[in-house]
């Protein structure tokens, strides 16, 4: 009896999980549509050869982007990748064949996993850089440094934040692209829901400071959203309220003299 009380609730909570899921798989599709318009003005080229021949990897694809990207900018080439891709992303990749002529390609992997990013590049035959890196909602989970917060860290680092290194992440990034496009949420006191372990959580407006000071030092940073702005260090200075205003920013990073993307 209690077996059978056991297996019933069992399915119950499987259809609980699935609904969830379910509803995530839904949300995905629905924040892309209304996130796409902002990233898509961050993608425009001034040499108005538009994205015809171009490349572009996606860290952290929710695969939706790369399918809204295909279809309104055409570039030759998407790789996303993901360190755990949801399933419908493989319908996603196969399907997107009957719509586009971009090439939809996404695989399980980590930014940080090289062995298999390399094997990933060799396959797909990309030689030289991607013409752009999107990093849509994900950066705040490249999180590499130590953990920064004042606790005695537990074993299942759950309540942990590890901190960020722009540097290294910047230049790991730009060393894979010429133009590295930023997405990001900007709720620090909300919860970060998919964080694992101390890799997560978002950025805090110091965090962000941080980010943007060795950033506009060393590269051009230009705005998009919540306004068009070009960094520079008097900007610095409106950064804060900027910050304020929204509960998320769109920017692009460069080389300083880069010859805008030609790939
Ligand atoms: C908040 S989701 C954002 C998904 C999507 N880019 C979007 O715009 O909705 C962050 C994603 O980054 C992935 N991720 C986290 N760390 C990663 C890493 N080191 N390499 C590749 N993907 C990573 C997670 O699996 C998760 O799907
Ligand atoms: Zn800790």
């Amino acid at each position: 009896m209690s077996c059978g009380n056991n297996s019933l609730l069992e399915r119950l909570l499987d259809c609980e999980r699935e609904v969830e899921n379910l509803e995530n798989d839904l949300e995905i599709w629905t924040d892309a549509l209304e996130e796409f318009p902002e990233i898509e003005k961050a993608f425009e080229v001034n040499d108005g050869t538009g994205l015809g021949g171009k490349t572009i990897l996606d860290v952290g694809t929710d695969a939706v982007k790369p399918l809204l990207i295909a279809l309104k900018l055409k570039p030759s080439k998407i790789i996303g990748i993901n360190e755990e891709l949801r399933q419908f992303t493989s319908d996603i990749e196969q399907r997107s064949k009957l719509l586009t002529k971009t090439k939809i390609r996404l695989y399980n992997c980590s930014l940080f996993n090289k062995e298999t990013f390399d094997k990933i590049l060799e396959q797909e035959k990309i030689r030289g850089k991607f013409g752009f890196i999107l990093v849509s909602k994900t950066l705040h989970h490249l999180r590499t440094k130590e953990c920064i917060e004042e606790h005695e860290c537990r074993e299942d680092e759950e309540c942990c934040k590890y901190g960020f290194d722009g540097q290294y992440i910047f230049e790991k990034l730009l060393s894979l692209g010429n133009r590295v496009i930023v997405y990001e949420t900007f709720c620090p006191q909300e919860e970060d829901d998919d964080k694992v372990r101390g890799r997560g959580e978002y950025f805090t407006t110091k965090e962000w400071k941080d980010i943007f000071k060795y950033l506009s030092k060393k590269y051009r940073v230009e705005f998009i959203e919540p306004q068009k702005l070009h960094l520079t260090k008097e900007k610095m200075k409106e950064l804060d309220s900027i910050l304020r205003q929204v509960d998320h920013i769109c920017f692009y990073v460069e080389e300083k003299h880069s010859a805008n993307v030609r790939v």
